[in-house]
């Protein structure tokens, strides 16, 4: 059983950091293997909209943009579930998970046989500031990208630095709990 934990902060002692930490104790809790990438150091471009609006993400399922999407693509089919944590920057996603997840839904929304990720189950963390402004509509913008790729919603967590404590705590357990459900 094997969980990918994508976190997109260019801050590696922050808050996106921190969830990504607990997410991971809570797989490892579950007797499961999570495997943490954190999208700010990979080289992905923004989508290109190839050819007229569609490359050969519509009819081959891949990208033709090359850079390291193509293997974090590999690592997303692989894996049995996922945890996606962002910081929430202007009340949405992290620009780094924005362009990871545009060319992943188009390779993967349109796989009429079936989506690599369909039936998966996720849970997604949005990380705001202490306003926690734009919490809700970050995490509506990614619930989006679960429902185009048809993956499972576990579980959708905001945190700020307010409620640090016990939400660090929550995103530890739901990990747990997620990997557990794989496992009935
Ligand atoms: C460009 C930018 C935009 C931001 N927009 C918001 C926002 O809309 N709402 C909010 O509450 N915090 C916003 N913040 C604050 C971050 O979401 C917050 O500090 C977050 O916890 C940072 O995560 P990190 O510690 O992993 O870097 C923004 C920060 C940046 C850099």
């Amino acid at each position: 059983m094997k969980i990918l934990i994508i976190t997109s902060s260019p801050n590696d002692d922050g808050l996106t950091a921190a969830c990504g930490e607990e997410a991971k104790v809570g797989v490892e809790m579950g007797s499961s293997d999570a495997l943490t990438i954190n999208l700010n150091t990979l080289n992905m471009s923004a989508c290109h909209a190839c050819g007229n609006g569609w490359g050969t993400c519509h009819d081959e399922h891949t990208c033709q943009v090359e850079d390291d999407f193509q293997k974090l693509h590999g690592k997303m089919a692989e894996a049995d579930g996922y945890i996606i944590i962002t910081p929430v920057y202007w009340h949405d996603m992290s620009e780094s998970l924005k362009v990871f997840i545009d060319r992943l839904r188009r390779c993967e929304a349109l796989n009429s046989e079936k989506s690599n990720l369909a039936g998966k189950p996720f849970i997604c963390v949005a990380a705001p500031g202490g306003s926690g402004n734009g919490c809700i509509s970050c995490l509506a913008s990614i619930e989006r990208f679960v429902d185009h790729v048809k993956g499972v919603k576990y579980d959708f967590i905001g945190v700020t630095r307010r409620n640090r404590d016990y939400k660090l705590t929550t995103i530890r357990e739901a990990a747990k709990s997620m990997v557990k459900s794989l496992k009935l």
